[in-house]
């Protein structure tokens, strides 16, 4: 049956009546007060919205949503999803209210941009049956489980030397175009999870493609990828990861084991950025304002086990190192959060070793977990072998090194060209089945 027509003060007036104090009843909403290229000024609206609200501007039949991303007596600052808002002064912003998403295991195989919408031209997605929050608090931490199972990728590197375990959350740190998101693809790939959810955050057009096409075709079906180029809004851009992160637990609530990929967390890093410049915060550490480093560990944190028997979601985030300098306050911030590291190195790409993988400057947390007694104690002797030949590199480069002189650096000089040369991959290689089996083979040959 259709409401009865009513004006906005009879709606005011009988919600106030049934004592609601959600007044989302009204249309609440406010004259756009000023423009810039960044935001929107919405006056009169201070009492009636929240931080992280959306908003609609509507102007010649069509409306543009942006968030609330400060709130003074005068009215809110409200940023746009989309690159720039189009109307005029004295247009009506109104309030829609806080963000919402309703993911639903159909999704899996589909692409969705940072809204929720479908961006593969695949027709509408089907709704879940609840909402769920876009910010959603971390499981406390007395709560979770313990992160135990191994859990092999298929990336012969990363098996042996950093293996991983169902729930942890791991970095892949790097400068740029060192090899992190063929990485990823390649990790995309692992087996052993009920579903795979990417969030691409700020990659090229082609670059997207390139990964939908890569090792993860084999897992479309259980995948959900969340895609924001480049060139989209900064507000797009940090909402991407929000949005795969949602979509994660979702699937972790239904006892699922998830694996979750962010390519990169830096751009979201940036793009946070420039949202809470918009807003007025200052700049403290290198241009970056303070909440983008509360924010990250908010994100970073929501990964990882579930509640005891819930599912789990095993986080893999890759992290662009400006300038190979590793020590910049975003990587820092990233690193203190997540359970391990794996560094890929500039020379190593040099040298055509692929992935280039820092075996000795890499580290897993939670390897003690996965290796047995025997493997941990091989993998302490090739990476103490593995140390020995890269400190000598200059000197037996320079003629300084006669062989036969220390029998632990020839064995390292035979040995150590072999276990690189065992190490490479290629993302259309076939996974790796048992990394420690197939060095043994190499080393053998
Ligand atoms: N495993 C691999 N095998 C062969 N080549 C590789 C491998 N990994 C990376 N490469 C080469 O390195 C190039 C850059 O890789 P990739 O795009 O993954 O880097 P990136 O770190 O994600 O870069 P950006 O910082 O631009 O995002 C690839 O185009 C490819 O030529
Ligand atoms: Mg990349």
């Amino acid at each position: 049956m259709a409401e009865p027509k009513t004006n906005a003060i009879e709606r005011l007036a009988r919600a106030m009546e049934a004592g609601r104090r959600d007044l989302a009843v009204m249309r609440v909403g406010g004259p756009v007060r000023e423009i810039t290229a960044s935001a929107a000024r919405v006056g009169g609206v201070s009492a009636f919205v929240r931080l992280g609200d959306r908003m609609g501007f509507t102007a010649d039949g069509r409306t543009q949503i942006g968030e609330v991303v400060r709130i003074d007596g005068s009215g809110a600052t409200v940023k746009p999803f989309e690159s720039r808002i189009d109307v005029g002064i004295g247009a009506r912003a109104h309030r829609i209210g806080p963000a919402r998403l309703r993911p639903s295991p159909a999704w899996k195989g589909r692409v969705i941009d940072a809204l929720g919408r479908p961006a593969d031209g695949l027709g509408p997605l089907q709704e879940g049956a609840a909402d769920v929050p876009l910010d959603a608090d971390p499981p406390a931490a007395m709560t979770r489980a313990r992160v135990r199972k191994p859990l092999p990728t298929g990336v012969r590197a990363m098996d042996l030397f950093t293996p991983l375990c169902a729930g942890q959350r791991i970095g892949i740190f790097a400068g740029s175009g060192v090899g992190k998101s063929t990485l990823l693809a390649m990790l995309a790939g692992a087996q052993g999870f009920d579903s795979v959810v990417v969030a691409l955050v700020g990659e090229r057009g082609r670059e997207v493609r390139e990964f939908l096409e890569g090792p993860i075709a084999a897992a479309r079906e259980r995948a959900v990828i969340v895609v924001s180029t480049g060139d989209e809004s900064p507000m797009m851009r940090r909402q991407a990861p929000k949005v795969a992160l949602a979509v994660a637990e979702s699937f972790r609530d239904r006892g699922e084991s998830v694996l979750l990929i962010v390519d990169s967390v830096t751009r979201y890093a940036h793009a946070a950025r420039d949202v809470a410049l918009a807003a007025g915060e200052p700049a403290v550490a290198r241009g970056y304002p303070p909440s983008v480093f509360s924010d990250l560990p908010r994100l970073l944190e929501r990964a990882g086990p579930g509640a005891e028997g819930a599912g789990t979601i095993t986080g893999i985030f890759s992290v662009l190192v400006d300038g190979d300098d590793h020590n910049d306050p975003v990587a820092d911030s990233i690193r203190g959060t997540l359970d391990g590291h794996v560094v890929l190195d500039r020379a190593i790409a040099e040298q055509g070793r692929y992935p280039a993988i820092d075996l000795l400057g890499s580290i897993s947390r939670l390897a003690g977990e996965v290796w047995t007694g025997d493997q941990r104690e091989l993998v302490r002797k090739l990476k103490s072998m593995m140390a020995r030949f890269e400190e000598t590199r200059d000197l037996r480069l320079m003629g300084g090194y006669r062989a036969g002189t220390d029998p632990e650096l020839d064995q390292a000089i035979t040995l150590v060209p072999r276990i690189y040369e065992a190490m490479r991959q290629e993302p259309g290689q076939a996974p790796s089945r048992d990394a420690f089996l197939e060095l043994a083979q190499s080393l053998r040959g």
